[in-house]
């Protein structure tokens, strides 16, 4: 059974200083699923993002992500567990001084031996995947619009064939049309690859037709736990504001 499990918190404690951040956050997500991190700003939804890709040490508590503990895991091991996943960061920035293609190419080139030609074929099949015309390969990110930016990003993120896919705020900054274009094509590719996506999301347009389900952030616990259907019956008023 712990196979279907792609990520467990057990009892989350996150304190910085004197405030604590997460008491006591527990929660799972299944593999394949696209699953949702809610809650008002500062209600560390980015910094549990944080802690399931090890750049964020918790105060307590366990985060087992593909069932390895990542508080207890080795430096080499902590290595190879980062190469099964791509990240697509809230301010993502692409390197400006890079071409698209090479932005896509740069993990491959760090992580494999695989000869320039083929890095290349693969980084362009990327930019393919994610909807990008070929001619965009050679531009630079200050010649594409925010959501061909986007996209580029998640090229990026996809790059070494991750398992599971994070995702912070994704479709902020965007404009309601390339917004919903970018949701479809998160389930396109969760569907295609059946690759686990965790995403951290205000968009209620998102949240209706994209997550599976998700968790909502509040007063340093988990609020609630499930998806729509049932968020829909809650008689909670902190919970109805997420239901617009
Ligand atoms: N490295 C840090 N040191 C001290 N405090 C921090 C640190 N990182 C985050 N915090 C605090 O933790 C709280 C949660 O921050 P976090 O960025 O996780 O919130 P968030 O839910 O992602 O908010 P938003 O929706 O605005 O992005 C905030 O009060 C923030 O100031
Ligand atoms: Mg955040």
């Amino acid at each position: 059974m712990k196979n279907y499990i792609a990520i467990e918190a057990k009892n989350i404690v996150t304190q910085f200083g004197q405030s604590v951040i997460h008491d006591e956050v527990s929660f799972k997500i299944q593999r394949g699923e696209i699953f949702g991190l809610l809650g008002g700003s500062g209600s560390g939804k980015t910094t549990l993002l944080r802690e399931m890709i090890m750049l964020q040490k918790t105060s307590g508590g366990q985060m087992l992500v593909l069932g390895t503990d990542v508080m207890k895991i080795s430096s080499k091991m902590a290595q190879k567990l980062r190469q099964k996943w791509g990240v697509l960061f809230q301010f993502g920035a692409l390197f400006t001084s890079l071409t698209i293609l090479e932005n896509v190419m740069i993990g491959m080139r760090e992580y494999t031996n695989l000869p320039d030609w083929i890095i290349e074929e693969s980084a362009l099949m990327k930019l393919s995947m994610v909807g990008l015309p070929p001619k965009v390969a050679n531009m630079y990110p200050s010649e594409l619009s925010g959501g061909m930016k986007k996209r580029a990003a998640l090229a990026r993120a996809l790059a070494l064939d991750p398992k599971l896919l994070f995702l912070d705020e994704p479709t902020s900054g965007l404009d309601p049309q390339s917004a919903r274009t970018f949701d479809e094509l998160i389930v396109t590719l969760r569907d295609t690859l059946g690759i686990t996506v965790v995403m951290v999301t205000h968009d209620k347009d998102t949240m209706a037709n994209v997550l599976d389900r998700f968790i909502i952030l509040g007063n340093k616990k988990v609020l609630f736990e499930g998806n729509m259907e049932l968020l829909k019956q809650t008689r909670d008023d902190e919970l109805k504001k997420f239901l617009s």
